[in-house]
């Protein structure tokens, strides 16, 4: 007998995980219908999503793309929402027991913690969430029963060697990065790298805000944070290791010394996949890595002068509280004013450091502190901009 679909939430449908997410429903032929799309302003995208899926719900950013998604799509049944509110309506809609949180930055956090605390399986790629509310969001799934699952690849490969292990038995987590595009540029010349260069990832396609925060490291060091919370593994037993080959996604030490690792292609179709249908293993129809035709496995330290930025979120890890919200705030103002041209990127460090300088460290552990935290980072994080 076939089995009846299980119901998706999906938020950041129109983005990078959210398409690969929505090629992962088609490929698993049924196993998933999907009951609510959040979405931006990519209205022309999310009206043939909408039309393919017929979801129940869909969101969008404000009340006049709702307006114009209703005239597209002129169809009465499907509830168009809007705006933040609508988000939340995404995540806690009715009938969806899994919630894809793929939506970027900040904004991602709030949908993520409703689809939390509605007790969902909640798939997350919104690294962030865990970064600004990783304290707040596992005592919430604790409550709901919500289970959390990793789409990041590394820490799906975290969770992936750590499946039957037992936790006591483990001594350190490793995640691996590629390094991003700037890995062999002399220092000198990163002042002058422009927004073009540094979104060419190497090994990965992704959206705009995660390839920058490749290319300056931050996107590791923002996992770091995330792995603190999904693994509850203390700063000390978190570290990273540069692998350009992005092979290996993450590496488990043991006890006894030996070391666990989890690879895989680079397609995050896959761990999408791995999140959704956990814990069955279904045929992905994707290829496989080919070990023979990578060849060489080449690993190394991380060399903080080349990405200081890396070195901000450890600082940012270790002293937790309010700072990984502050750093996390920074660094999307930072991020943004980059791609815009307003600054250059070595500025994006000097921005973030001026910005935890400036901190005063408190605590974090509700939703409206939180908030707080982050607009007065984002303001203050202005105020670092080099004047030129
Ligand atoms: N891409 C990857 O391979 C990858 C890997 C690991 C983790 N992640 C994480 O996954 C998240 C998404 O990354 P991505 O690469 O998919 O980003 P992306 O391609 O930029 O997509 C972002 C999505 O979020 C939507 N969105 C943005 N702001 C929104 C708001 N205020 N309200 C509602 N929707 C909003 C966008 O809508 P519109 O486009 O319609 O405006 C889009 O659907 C990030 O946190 C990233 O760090 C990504």
């Amino acid at each position: 007998m076939p089995k009846t679909p299980r119901g998706l939430a999906l938020l950041g449908s129109t983005g990078s995980i959210g398409t690969s997410t929505l090629d992962v429903v088609d490929r698993l032929e049924g196993r998933f219908r999907v009951i609510a799309l959040a979405a931006g302003s990519n209205l022309a995208r999310v009206a043939a999503q909408v039309g393919k899926y017929r979801p129940a719900v869909v969101s969008v950013s404000d009340r006049r793309d709702a307006d114009k998604l209703r005239a597209l799509l002129g169809d009465r049944r499907i509830r168009v929402v809007y705006g933040p509110e609508g988000a939340l309506e995404v995540a806690r809609a009715e009938g969806a027991d899994t919630v894809v949180s793929a939506i970027t930055g900040m904004s991602g956090f709030r949908p993520t913690l409703e689809a939390v605390r509605a007790g969902r399986r909640v798939a997350l790629a919104n690294k962030e969430s865990m970064v600004v509310g990783g304290e707040l969001l596992t005592r919430e799934a604790a409550l709901s029963g919500a289970r959390i699952i990793p789409v990041d690849s590394e820490h799906s490969g975290v969770f992936q060697c750590l499946a039957g292990e037992t936790r006591r038995y483990v001594r350190k987590v490793i995640l691996t990065a590629s390094g991003g595009p700037f890995l062999k540029t002399p220092l000198k010349d990163l002042g002058a790298k422009t927004p073009e260069e540094a979104l060419r990832h190497p090994r990965w396609v992704m959206g705009r805000k995660v390839t920058i925060d490749s290319a300056t490291l931050m996107n590791k060091g923002l996992e770091l944070i995330e792995a603190r919370w999904l693994f509850d593994l203390d700063p000390g037993r978190l570290d990273v290791l540069i692998h350009p080959q992005s092979a290996v996604h993450a590496l488990v030490e043991m006890t006894d010394g030996s070391v666990l690792a989890q690879l895989g292609a680079t397609d995050m179709r896959l761990p999408i996949q791995y999140a959704l249908t956990w814990p069955e293993r279904r045929d992905s129809g994707l290829p496989a890595l080919d070990l023979a035709r990578t060849g060489r496995l080449e690993f190394r330290r991380v060399d903080e002068r080349r990405f200081p930025l890396f070195g901000l979120a450890r600082r940012a890890l270790v002293e937790g509280g309010s700072l990984p919200v502050a750093l996390n705030a920074a660094n999307e103002v930072a991020v943004a004013a980059f791609l815009e041209k307003k600054i250059r990127f070595t500025d994006i460090a000097a921005v973030v450091a001026g910005t935890l300088d400036r901190h005063r460290a408190g605590p974090a552990g509700t939703v409206d502190a939180i908030i707080d935290i982050d607009r007065n980072a984002r303001r203050d994080a202005r105020r670092h901009f080099p004047q030129r």
